[in-house]
């Protein structure tokens, strides 16, 4: 059988270098003829040893791009919405799977996240669905922390209040915020040194340091380390932000909307960590039942699911962003019913936002294709 032609475009950037690392891993490449496309250095020789082409072809070459099966781009809205429709009206009829979010409202895409929505993948496989498209991080990584309840359609509602990584925004923000520390902790390291000096002269300092004209914050526009931000992505009007439109909307899309509709709204908040975002759910259930049944639907969700013990040392040591970063666990603890109401549960997740939360979900998809 001849394998598919698989174009990849944009694996130079950091999802696409982490979803490379993980195809390498998982002997991906085995499956299918791989081609290395690039906006800026077509002709250059293709670093990759598995690659079908000892040079890099021009991903702004139609008739290049047309000669794939399947086209899997990590480069960007711009370049999704400069490319897709052109190929499109070429009648070009391979499979695009795409980390950006310009298609994913789409009537024609789907939302890939098959723990989740495997069914509806095949189902849409079946009828000929050809555009495929990664789902918002947070959004995934909430629904893959909640698979087990959200599959037995007993929940009603989530409210989730996140505290999302630097990596969010992208890798020169992750670079920002790692400047931001560097420059806060410079103004203060000779105070530092004095074990008796005044925590409130360093304090003061800090808070004077993000005044500084110098402070990097060409990215983030404020500070981030020493403070946090609670608005990601635009302005919806309304006081909403798109991030937490998100949360909803995707999550319908995600369900094919088979399930009882459940409602998720909740307040997206950016902090100074590197890659993993972190979610803290309230979640309405539609009956009453014991902490321990579920921890037990969670922690049968999927084979991701790591459940933590609710407790200070089970908490402090292994429920956090620096135990998971660069793992493809995703993290549930502190679950707890909450007094408020019977069927009110509360929980905190962790999960890495490169991985599940953007590159996993890509190449899971590319091996349903092809081995289909
Ligand atoms: N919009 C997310 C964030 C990232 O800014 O953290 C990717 O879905």
């Amino acid at each position: 059988m001849n394998k598919h032609k698989v174009g990849i475009v944009g694996w130079r950037g950091m999802v696409g270098s982490v979803l490379i690392k993980r195809m390498i891993e998982e002997k991906d490449f085995e499956k299918f003829s791989t081609f290395f496309f690039s906006t800026s250095q077509a002709g250059d020789d293709c670093p990759f040893r598995f690659s079908e082409s000892n040079k890099l072809l021009d991903a702004n070459n139609l008739d290049d791009l047309k000669k794939m099966d399947i086209i899997l781009t990590c480069q960007g809205s711009d370049f999704t919405e400069k490319v897709y429709p052109k190929l499109r009206d070429h009648s070009w009829q391979g499979h695009w799977i795409d980390a950006a979010s310009f298609l994913r409202m789409n009537e024609d895409s789907v939302i890939i996240l098959d723990p989740i929505n495997r069914n509806l993948i095949d189902k849409k496989l079946e009828t000929g669905n050809k555009t495929w498209v990664g789902g918002n991080c947070t959004v995934s990584l909430m629904l893959l922390a909640i698979n087990g309840l959200i599959k037995e359609n007993i929940v009603e509602w989530v409210s989730s209040m996140t505290y999302q990584a630097a990596s969010g925004a992208g890798a020169n923000n992750m670079r920002e915020l790692l400047k931001q520390m560097g420059y806060l902790h410079q103004t203060v390291s000779d105070l530092l040194e004095d074990k008796n000096g005044s925590i409130l002269e360093i304090d003061q300092t800090i808070t004077n340091t993000f005044q500084d004209q110098s402070f990097p914050k060409e990215n983030f526009l404020v500070p981030l380390a020493g403070s946090l931000i609670p608005w990601i992505d635009s302005d919806l009007g309304g006081g909403l932000s798109k991030e937490e439109w998100k949360g909803h909307n995707e999550t319908l899309k995600i369900l094919d909307h088979h399930y009882d509709p459940i409602k998720v709204d909740g307040l997206c908040v950016r902090i100074g960590t590197m890659r993993c975002h972190s979610q803290a759910l309230t979640i309405k259930l539609n009956q009453n039942l014991s902490e321990d049944d579920i921890l037990d639907k969670i922690s049968n969700g999927n084979e991701w699911v790591k459940v933590i013990s609710n407790n200070r040392d089970e908490t402090i040591q292994n429920l956090s962003p620096a135990k998971v970063s660069g793992k493809l666990d995703i993290l549930v603890g502190r679950v707890r019913k909450l007094k408020l109401d019977e069927n009110i549960v509360s929980l905190f997740t962790i999960g890495d936002q490169l991985l599940w939360g953007a590159a996993e979900p890509l190449r899971r998809i590319l091996s349903i294709i092809t081995v289909k």
